[in-house]
């Protein structure tokens, strides 16, 4: 039975359920504190729980709190979970996910929220060990995260309200909590007034989403504590003073250091720092007669000075991402395992940077921030974005009548994370607009804690924060700002401040399907400008959830496929990770940009150079491995002796001796020499052996493949015309075969299915134009079939309907008399009319049979490059499935082409097949559907292969850029319409 909601009025006149739409942060909790774990009594409520998901506040269970309740009718639910993923990778069981990225779902009529509030109803029995000390002290109840607002009752009592999604919240359980059987109910409102502070770009979920527990407080126990542990650089000396809210007999030792100090006490000590890089940690405890608890002291001073971030002193560069929690099963429930696995990740591709966008992440995760080593940004739990799409009317940012919740979440972030090394920087939160509750909590924050800057992206002026911080600003004016020339301030008063402040773009590089590009421009300006002090990719993961399609092939849901009314799609799929944490080449290309050692390799004074990039670390963790390849094979390898380099500083060593011969035999094919920089030994977070950085040379070049020797004539028997080993229609001019092998419907392609770069844009969308000019549906007119005295030329018009302009492409096919296995096709390709906008692509595509299915290459790889994003793709030999060619973009999408390939051979199982080859270099694509196939599906699920396989080979594609949120494809990338020669030749090989 359900209840109306003013029957469950107890007090008249006042609605006892007020607090869901009332402003207020939360009613009849503790102060917050640090978090940390002790050596105290605690009951951990993680577990099954009784639930029911009630409509709203009209549908509420009566007496829902009663200790002595029956359940009939109510199900169970996992504590930590959030409801709406229960059931998943199945239907979900309790309402579904919903994505929006600024629009809030609900009308904008703050603080009110709807009437349909999904509801929460939570209740769990526990029985307390016999031994739990009553006598002594008193208990909380902690809840680490609970979304988005909740009332809780112990033993039918009422403890209190709270909100703060992503904070933790305590209360005190004074009078109530009794010996055996005790009975916890809470209630969560998946909206409330929080929900207008809370409006990330992300899912929708609700629930006790981290951990429960009871938590005994020991009288003369320890309640709070400040860690400040500074770094002094000029002396090395660290400076230890710990602040505490503890019983009078407290005392901080630290066995390694010798030192054994009061609370208040200050102790100066020789010390190694704590660095990301150099994540050093000092075991102490806190203990008093009647607790104790451990604490890991990482001595560093952050500051700004003279215009720049320093840590201990220097400089630092930040090579950082933005990390949302996420799984695609759990949602924003993760367990340690996965915190791991994303630093660890994180780790082994160069990252040194977090910012916890846009929410203090489980605290688990900066433990091990602190012992792996990785600098963070900690970030409040507040965005109010959806405001922004009603012109900032009723921001809460600028009411005074939320200033309460902003300190409110400020201070229990604060106090929960600041004894962590890791974090360098608080933020206030994300995209909340501008106003004085802002300013509010950054002034609380100097007050609380004056040894750590502060961060807000949203208020440009900067007046009350430390750092100057943007999103997505393109090139340019990066390095405009990164020149201290930048626009003037809004407010003129406050341009001399941001001038003076250190640059970090907080968000950057949007890695939203293929991509993203531009990256190594951007960290040239971060090298180039001290002010520039590096930024953070958006995003870490693809916030996919894992579904399966009637057949039962796995896939991940984006926005709107659970039947949101109002979603973003895919906007939501825009990370480095695919959702089940994969790397996705864009991570990869991100680790080779940011390498912390930058390899140089000089084969006219046979040198090898290394300068080191990090800010702290020699790189005396490093061994230096060489080898030659001919034409991709290996010939020759070893090992360089390197001396130990500094930080920041270069070493030249020359070749050694067994290099300086190898690379003096003869050449057996294009020859390269590869130097990679490699983990000497295991360390935490990478086995020995993994590679950091690496670097090639070319050493000798290889003459042209193309031979000169006149070409044959072609020879007609009835419709064919046979031109070495390959056949061609008569009529139209169209190759049939070459070999054994039907290569068929070769021509002019131009189009790719649009990435999400090609299809959003800040400055409008690129995919939209090559659509309105027909790119994707042209037609080829055959205008005549030239057989010659050396081979066969055919001349096409391509043109899409309704237009005049066109591009003529002229096919001449010959087979050089010296090698006459080979076919080699030039194409010229020339533009007329009107053609205002860089080309998708430009190359030949045509099908070959699904059983050519292996594919072997000398060029670049292994993984798919475009022009600006081929840093990370090196040259050597590989092979792959074509399966394993294609990247599976939770939104299908241009990808996998390979680049700089000088040749490629498709083969069947028997190894016989066709090599193509490059005259020098050609772009490879092979997959088992068209692009028109890839543009259609919304799924990598509704990819079905065809019968063929279709294979691209480019002279040129057009770069990806980073439009779908930032600059566009930069003009060294685009691939500009005008005259232009492919040539490439084809046979039929055996493996
Ligand atoms: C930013 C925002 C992020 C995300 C990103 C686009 O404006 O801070 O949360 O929405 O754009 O993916």
């Amino acid at each position: 039975m359900t209840t109306s909601r003013s029957a469950a009025d107890a007090v008249p006149g006042h609605d006892p359920l007020d607090y869901v739409e009332s402003r207020s942060p939360g009613d009849g909790r503790q102060p917050p504190r640090a978090g940390f774990v002790s050596d105290a009594a605690a009951l951990d409520l993680d577990g099954t729980w009784q639930f029911r998901l009630a409509a709203g506040l009209h549908d509420l269970t009566p007496g829902f709190e009663a200790p002595d309740l029956a359940h009939a009718g109510w199900g169970t639910i996992a504590v930590p979970s959030c409801w709406q993923l229960d059931g998943i990778p199945g239907a979900p069981r309790h309402g579904a996910p919903a994505y929006t990225n600024q629009v809030f779902p609900f009308p904008v009529d703050p603080p009110r929220v709807p009437d349909a509030n999904p509801t929460g109803e939570y209740r769990r029995e526990f029985t307390l060990p016999e031994d739990w000390p009553f006598e002594d002290g008193a208990s909380v109840l902690r809840f680490e995260g609970v979304d988005s607002c909740f009332a809780l009752w112990l033993n039918g009592a009422r403890l209190g309200d709270g909100k703060g999604s992503r904070l933790p919240t305590e209360f005190g359980t004074a009078g109530l909590l009794r010996p055996g059987r005790n009975v916890l109910a809470v209630r969560v409102h998946q909206w409330s007034a929080g929900s207008y502070l809370e409006d990330q770009d992300m899912w929708w979920v609700s629930g006790i989403f981290r951990s429960v527990r009871l938590l005994h407080r020991p009288s003369g126990g320890i309640d709070d504590v400040f860690v400040h542990a500074d770094f002094d650089p000029v002396t090395g000396e660290g400076v230890l003073r710990v602040d505490a809210v503890a019983g009078p007999d407290a005392r901080i030792t630290v066995p390694e250091l010798g030192l054994d100090l009061a609370p208040g006490e200050t102790a100066r000590v020789p010390v190694q720092p704590w660095t990301a890089e150099t994540p050093r940690l000092y075991d102490a405890v806190i203990a008093t007669a009647a607790e104790r608890v451990p604490l890991r002291v990482g001595f560093r001073r952050v500051a700004v000075e003279d215009g720049l971030l320093t840590v201990n002193g220097r400089r630092i560069l930040l090579r950082g991402v933005n990390r949302h929690e996420w799984h695609p099963e759990t949602g924003r429930t993760l367990d340690r395992a996965t915190m791991l696995q994303d630093i660890e990740l994180m780790k082994r591709h160069n990252i040194n940077a977090v910012r916890t966008s846009h929410y203090p992440p489980d605290r688990t995760f900066l433990s091990l921030c602190d012992e792996l080593g990785l600098w963070v940004i900690d970030e409040c739990d507040l965005e109010t974005h959806g405001f922004h799409l009603n012109g900032w009317r009723d921001n809460p940012s600028a009411d005074p009548a939320w200033r309460e919740a902003y300190l409110d979440r400020m201070s229990r972030m604060v106090e929960r994370d600041k004894n962590h090394p890791s974090v360098i920087m608080w933020s206030l939160g994300n995209e909340s607009g501008t106003g004085d509750n802002l300013r509010a909590m950054a002034d609380w924050t100097h007050e609380r804690d004056p040894a750590r800057p502060v961060h807000y992206e949203g208020d440009w002026d900067s007046g009350y924060v430390d750092v100057y911080s943007r999103m997505y600003a393109d090139h340019d004016e990066t390095d405009r700002i990164g020149r201290r020339a930048e626009e003037p301030t809004t407010d003129p008063e406050l341009d001399g401040h941001r001038r003076s402040l250190p640059f970090i773009l907080c968000e950057y590089a949007h890695a939203m399907g293929n991509g993203p590009g531009g990256l190594s421009e951007y960290q040239r300006l971060f090298e180039q400008h001290p002010r520039c002090q590096g930024g953070f990719v958006w995003e870490w993961i693809d916030h996919g959830i894992r579904q399966h399609t009637p057949d039962g092939r796995g896939f991940f849901a984006y926005g709107g496929d659970f039947g949101e009314p109002v979603h973003d799609s895919n906007f939501v799929a825009d990370g480095l990770v695919f959702p089940d944490r994969t790397p996705s080449p864009g991570l990869v290309e991100y680790k080779k940009v940011i390498e912390p050692v930058s390899i140089a390799i000089d084969a006219a004074s046979a040198t090898v150079s290394v300068r080191n990039g990090q800010d702290f670390a020699d790189t005396a963790a490093l061994r230096w491995l060489w080898q030659i390849e001919d034409g991709g094979e290996p010939v020759a390898d070893g090992e360089c002796a390197f001396p130990v380099v500094p930080a920041g500083e270069t070493v030249f060593v020359p070749w050694p001796a067994e290099l300086r011969k190898a690379a003096g035999t003869a050449a057996g094919g294009e020859r390269w020499l590869t130097v990679r920089a490699v983990l000497a030994t295991d360390l935490p977070w990478a086995p020995a052996g993994h590679e950091v950085a690496w670097q090639q040379t070319l050493l000798e070049a290889l003459p042209a493949v193309r031979a000169v020797a006149p070409g044959s004539a072609p020879v007609r028997s009835g419709r064919l015309l046979t031109l070495g080993p390959a056949e061609f229609d008569v009529r139209s001019g169209r190759l049939a075969r070459i070999g054994e092998h039907a290569v068929e419907e070769l021509r002019l392609d131009l189009w790719r299915a649009p990435t999400d770069n090609d299809l959003r844009g800040w400055r409008g969308s690129v995919a939209e134009r090559w659509r309105a000019a027909g790119l994707d549906r042209l037609e080829h007119k055959v205008l005549a079939v030239e057989p010659g005295a050396d081979g066969l030329t055919v001349r096409a018009r391509v043109a899409a309907a309704g237009t005049d302009a066109a591009m003529a492409a002229d096919y001449r096919w010959s087979v050089p008399e010296d090698t006459p296995d080979r076919l080699w096709l030039t194409l010229e390709v020339r533009p007329t009319g009107e053609w205002p906008f860089p080309l998708p692509r430009l190359g030949v595509r045509a099908t070959v049979a699904p059983s050519l299915s292996t594919v072997t290459w000398f060029g670049a790889g292994p993984g798919e490059a475009y022009p600006d994003t081929r840093a990370a793709a090196r040259v050597s030999r590989f092979r792959s499935s074509v399966a394993g060619l294609q990247t599976p973009y939770l939104f299908p999408q241009e990808n996998g082409a390979r680049t700089d390939v000088r040749w490629a051979r498709l083969t069947d199982e028997a190894g016989e097949g066709l090599l193509v080859l490059g005259a020098p270099h050609f772009g490879l694509s092979v997959r088992p559907w068209t692009s028109e196939d890839l543009d259609a599906a919304r799924h990598p699920t509704d990819l079905v292969p065809r019968d063929a396989l279709y294979v691209n080979v480019d002279l040129a594609q057009q770069g990806i850029g980073s439009a779908s949120c930032g600059p566009g494809v930069l003009p060294a990338h685009r691939l500009l319409p005008g005259p232009a020669v492919l040539t490439v030749g084809f046979q039929a090989v055996t493996d």
